[in-house]
């Protein structure tokens, strides 16, 4: 299962505690810490982090260099217990602008963690899906997609993921805003989305069980019609 999550709400939780925002984004990371375990620990096979988006470049400059801070020290202090956990660490979106020293720490937790096969946590690091999508669709040069799969396996390799991740199945937004922000936009063709009100330093073990306890709830159809359930089947013979 690929579950992906908008961390939305840092700075409004701040706010709220007349913080300034640096102090949400690290209230932030602490969510980030239950979520990862508690993902690991129900079988979710894929996570995705949104961290920071290519459009979050507009933000002051000190909010941008805490934040990079911030993921920094996060992969010095978690990289080891990754490593235990059998977590591979891997980051998607653009490389290049990324400062010299936080991409340094992410190749090395990158290749630290790289035998980890209990899950696959990506942390989406400048990036945009609307230009990784035009970066596969570039690799493409015009030959036809035999699979839909080779494109999600295009947009892996234009997004650095590796391995290459399979379709979103679900989609959690906390911070009350009911929207994708250029965020996995291919992969969430058939996700099931789930926005939450609740600002993502406050979302918990116990908020993300509740997310996926709703996913189980969900039918998913990808465009068929519904299978008959059982006693339906049993009243339309009788
Ligand atoms: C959105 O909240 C959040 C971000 C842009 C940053 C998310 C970063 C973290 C949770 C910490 C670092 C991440 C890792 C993986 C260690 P916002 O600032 O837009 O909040 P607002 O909408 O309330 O202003």
């Amino acid at each position: 299962m690929h579950t992906a999550i908008i961390m939305d709400g840092n700075g409004r939780w701040a706010a709220a505690r007349n913080l300034d925002r640096q102090a949400g984004h690290r209230a932030g990371v602490r969510a980030v810490h239950a979520v990862v375990r508690a993902a690991a620990r129900c079988g979710v096979d894929t996570l995705t982090l949104y961290a920071f988006s290519s459009d979050n470049w507009h933000r002051p400059r000190a909010e941008v260099e805490a934040l990079f801070g911030l993921l920094r020290r996060y992969l010095i202090a978690e990289t080891d217990r990754c490593i235990s956990d059998s977590i591979r660490l891997n980051f998607i979106g653009r490389r290049e602008r990324l400062t010299a020293p936080l991409l340094r720490q992410l190749e090395h937790s990158e290749r630290l963690t790289a035998g980890g096969r209990r899950m696959h946590l990506r942390i989406a690091v400048d990036y945009s899906s609307r230009r990784s999508i035009i970066e596969a669709g570039r690799q493409l040069q015009g030959a036809p997609l035999a699979e839909m799969t080779d494109f999600l396996a295009l947009l892996g390799a234009a997004d650095h993921s590796d391995p290459a991740a399979p379709a979103v199945d679900l989609l959690i937004r906390t911070g009350g805003e009911r929207r994708l922000s250029d965020f996995l936009l291919w992969e969430c063709a058939y996700a099931e989305l789930y926005f939450v009100d609740c600002l993502w330093p406050d979302f918990d073990e116990t908020a993300f069980a509740t997310a996926l306890e709703e996913y189980a709830r969900r039918q998913r159809r990808f465009g068929r019609i519904a299978a008959p359930s059982a006693a339906a089947t049993t009243a339309g013979q009788a």
